[in-house]
């Protein structure tokens, strides 16, 4: 994995908790860092001595400057960071842009597209947005955003003048599991479930036969919705995911060791797998840059070729039955159920 030393050329507060930073791109290097919308980009950061790499999705227009943005976590050692100590001018690690989870907008395209993000997870999918509505003028977009209130949205001014633009096109409504007392009254009160996904879609029926569907938000999000689009009978190629803070297994390995042995960029490795520890926590400890983004077993960037041995899939919303007869895993999911274990990663 290849690192470049950016300059970050702005940061601004969106939220009183997220904070989106735009980065400058040296001519030298525009072609590695050109993306699509939906794509994300992993930083690496020395917080008070220790290195931590985290992962965000670039929320800017296609063609903008490249900017992302980053909710605090509680404890988030990363997020809190960026929120609360990262400035203009200072230096940080950057990989290039990289994810499957896109939308490329085509002008002779006329398609209906509905998003469902929660939280942060309206990150690629206002970038998504902003990129799409003027590229694609025969399109329809449909936006179901969950937070908790309204000043935890997100781009929430963004999106009022986006749905004045293109009011014609664009239709959003929002969920707010606990709105204030000030509030204008959301679509919905409560987070976004089967039966509010069922009645957005009944509310906005498809305005042209292809219809695409772009989930993204947290945990169990990602897979309560694909159920809840799969119950209308909405199929599995028409759903594209994106999670963030997912099922991740421990970072603390404990219980017996299995023996991993990987080729990874032409090297032979062999190192130690905890029993509850994923093979791709085990690459990563041992300095194996393998790729992974979402961790929680739905956008497929870690899929790896089990050649030797078992292992058991905790979450996986990427994989089908030809390519799990294939020997295709899902490495960030990966715990092992065997004492020899062997992948290989396509080259
Ligand atoms: S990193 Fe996304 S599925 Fe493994």
């Amino acid at each position: 994995m290849e690192w470049f030393d950016l300059t970050v050329k702005d940061v601004k507060k969106v939220t009183k908790e997220a904070t989106s930073v735009t980065l400058s791109i040296p001519d030298s290097i525009k072609n590695s860092f050109s993306w699509q919308p939906g794509q994300h980009i992993q930083l690496e950061l020395t917080i008070d001595g220790e290195r931590t790499r985290r992962c965000y999705s670039i929320s800017s227009t296609w063609g903008q400057a490249l900017t992302f943005t980053v909710k605090k976590i509680q404890g988030g050692k990363a997020s809190t960071y960026i929120n609360e100590r990262l400035k203009a001018d200072d230096l940080i690690k950057v990989t290039a842009p990289k994810g499957r989870f896109t939308l490329t907008p085509n002008s002779e395209t006329r398609r209906s597209y509905y998003f469902f993000a929660a939280g942060s997870g309206i990150t690629p999918i206002y970038s998504m947005l902003t990129t799409l509505l003027p590229n694609e003028p025969d399109s329809f977009a449909y936006l179901l955003y969950s937070n908790k209130d309204s000043k935890s949205t997100i781009f929430a001014e963004e999106l009022v003048h986006l749905q004045k633009k293109y009011s014609d096109r664009l239709i959003i409504k929002h969920c707010h599991s606990s709105p204030g007392w000030f509030d204008d009254a959301p679509w919905r009160k409560g987070r976004i479930d089967t039966d509010a996904v069922h009645a957005f879609i009944n509310e906005c029926p498809p305005y042209a036969q292809d219809a695409q569907y772009y989930l993204c938000g947290p945990g169990s999000f990602i897979p309560d919705l694909k159920k809840a689009l799969n119950e209308i009978d909405v199929p599995n190629t028409r759903i594209h995911m994106e999670s963030f803070g997912g099922a991740k297994t421990p970072e603390k390995p404990t219980g017996d060791k299995a023996i991993l042995n990987v080729n990874f960029n032409g090297e032979k490795h062999q190192i130690p797998v905890a029993s509850n520890q994923s093979l791709l926590r085990a690459m990563l400890a041992e300095g194996i840059e393998a790729p992974y983004s979402c961790e929680g077993g739905v956008c497929g960037t870690c899929r790896c070729f089990l050649t030797k041995g078992e292992v058991s899939m905790q979450n996986n919303l990427v994989l089908d039955e030809t390519d799990i007869k294939k020997g295709i895993i899902l490495a960030c999911q990966a715990i092992p159920q065997s004492k020899d274990i062997e992948i290989k990663y396509k080259t």
